[in-house]
């Protein structure tokens, strides 16, 4: 089975374009589709802090339920009934996210390779997320709670677990007593801690994880709910009453929508619907594809320390996104304390710890130098070469030479007689010394920069570490004496190639005028 996800496929083209227009009304900083995982979070936040609330009012037993609810929402509206409401608002945006959330890792190809730990937990996740929200509905015990308690336990009654079908013994009175109560109210707080829980194992591999949206963004969702709560406050839906059958009632979508399942096909499809969907995307991350921007686990090998060139310097391991290196004591005798080791089973091959190495400084003498950690089929030297090959070619009075990503805007394209290209699978693979090289000695006029739009780095941190390095915030540095003006940064996710081409003319431009041409 091969998963049809070429690189330019139509659906990647439309999220991209449609980032791209909530870039130009949010900018990068709070376009909300860059922070679907930190929402996710958020939204969890606003259900823990509203659930307390409502939890030091309500009253856990078949009598005392429905009213404690009622209280809240109605006589203590404007706190209690508010928090209901963020509650169940806030659950419901943590769906929305989360799937939107799966859906864009999965259409940019963000979970493959070293990347599957990440999307296998998301998936324990999901169901999760399902459990506790249905359990929710449970404790109002109102008619919406008792239609989605009897379809729930026919629909495990097709299960061949129980002795006796649940959905008959949960009908007589002995069976829904007080003690059912506390065992739904006992595992509405629980399963909440085992979701804590796998938030962090799901993002443990993940260097710096973005776990906050920015203040502005969270504030701005806040009074989203907080309007809902007020102009369409959530209200229960009568009392419930196990002998009548309750009918005409409005089902919350986004976490019942397999009570009506249930309606349609038999207990057993919606098992083998639920089941088999949860097996094919636990299994995605191993499954062939057409996406041309995944490699080949096997095809690209991972990063490799070479000892001889390693002082312990740590700074691959402050700039790899997925915790691939770590340090240990030295092994050599080097008067060095420590030496790096990468581990290769979280190394997507970004080479990103490449360009943090002080080894690999273009400026070195030997021809075939190596750095501290490099990419087997990506030697420093051999890049030095193919870069230096190209500018010699170069003519004209104004010419540039263009730093890019191969998961970004399609450098390739960008060449001519008088621009060369260096396309890397991560633009902070990239030594800022290459960049000092390159105009040194009048290799070339100028240097453009470019890779994934800002917030959207295709390997996470790329794009920030390389904005750090050539403002001199992060090591290693550019350094002081690389003439700013003859240095353009620009970035472009492959639906922008004609937006970098302008860039790259506007640049040309401000370079020839600053040569007095
Ligand atoms: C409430 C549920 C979830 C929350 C709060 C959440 C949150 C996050 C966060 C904060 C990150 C780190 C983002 C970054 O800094 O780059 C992340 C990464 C990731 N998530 Fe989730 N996630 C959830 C569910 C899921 C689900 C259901 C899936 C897919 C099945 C998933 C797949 C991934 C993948 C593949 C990554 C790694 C991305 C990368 O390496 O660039 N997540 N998630
Ligand atoms: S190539 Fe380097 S930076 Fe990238 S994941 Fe591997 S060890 Fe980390
Ligand atoms: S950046 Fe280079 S020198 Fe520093 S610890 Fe990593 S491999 Fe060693």
């Amino acid at each position: 089975m091969i998963i049809p996800i070429p690189t330019e496929s139509f659906v990647r083209r439309v999220l991209l374009r449609l980032e791209g227009i909530l870039n130009k009304i949010f900018g990068n900083d709070l376009n909300p589709l860059y922070y679907l995982g930190a929402l996710g979070f958020y939204f969890f936040w606003v259900v823990v802090v509203s659930g307390a609330y409502i939890y030091a009012f309500y009253k856990t037993g078949i009598e005392l339920s429905y009213p404690s609810v009622e209280y809240l929402t109605h006589e203590q509206w404007y706190l209690g009934g508010v928090m209901r409401s963020l509650h169940r608002y806030a659950s419901d945006a943590l769906v929305v996210v989360m799937v939107l959330h799966l859906l864009r890792e999965f259409i940019l190809g963000r979970y493959r390779g070293a990347r599957w730990f990440a999307w296998v937990t998301g998936v324990l996740l999901l169901w999760m997320i399902f459990a506790a929200g249905i359990n929710g509905y449970w404790m109002v015990w109102d008619k919406l709670a008792q239609y989605s308690v009897v379809a729930t336990m026919e629909w495990f009654d097709w299960l061949p677990i129980f002795s006796e079908p649940m959905s008959q013994s949960f009908i007589s009175r002995e069976v829904l007593n007080d003690r059912f109560f506390s065992l739904i109210s006992f595992a509405h707080v629980t399963i909440p801690l085992f979701i804590l829980f796998f938030l962090w194992i799901h993002i443990m591999r993940i260097s710096k994880p973005v776990v906050n949206p920015r203040r502005r963004l969270a504030l701005g969702m806040l009074l989203t709910l907080l309007i809902l709560a007020l102009v369409k406050p959530v209200l229960s839906q009568g009392s419930a009453d196990m002998g009548i059958e309750p009918v005409n009632i409005d089902i919350d979508w986004f976490y019942l929508f397999i009570h009506p399942l249930l309606d349609v096909w038999s207990a057993g499809e919606v098992w083998a619907l639920v089941i088999g969907l949860s097996v094919l995307l636990s299994v995605l991350p191993w499954l062939p594809t057409r996406h041309k921007q995944i490699p080949k686990r096997k095809q690209i090998p991972v990063a490799e320390v070479h000892l001889k060139d390693c002082s312990g310097c740590r700074l691959c391991v402050a700039d790899c996104p997925y915790e691939a290196v770590v340090m240990r004591p030295r092994s050599d005798g080097m008067h060095f304390l420590e030496e790096a080791v990468v581990v290769p089973d979280r190394c997507v091959s970004c080479g990103i710890c490449t360009g943090a190495c002080p080894s690999s400084n273009a400026f070195r003498s030997e021809a075939g130098y190596v750095s501290g950690i490099e990419m087997p089929s990506l030697p420093i030297s051999g890049l030095r070469t193919a870069m230096m090959n190209d500018m010699a070619k170069l003519e004209g009075d104004v010419r540039i030479m263009v730093f890019g990503c191969d998961n970004a805007a399609n450098i390739q394209k960008l060449r001519s007689e008088n621009v060369a290209v260096l396309s890397l699978p991560c633009i902070a693979m990239l030594p800022p010394s290459f960049i000092e090289y390159a105009l040194h000695e009048h290799h070339v006029e100028g240097v453009l920069v470019t890779g994934c739009r800002q917030n959207d780095c295709y390997h996470r941190l790329g794009v920030l570490w390389t904005e750090r390095r050539l403002t001199a915030q992060r090591e290693p540095r550019l350094r002081i004496r690389a003439e700013r003006d003859r240095i353009r940064q620009y970035w472009a996710a492959s639906a922008d190639l004609k937006e970098l081409e302008s860039e790259l003319e506007s640049f040309r431009s401000g370079l020839q005028r600053g040569l007095g041409g």
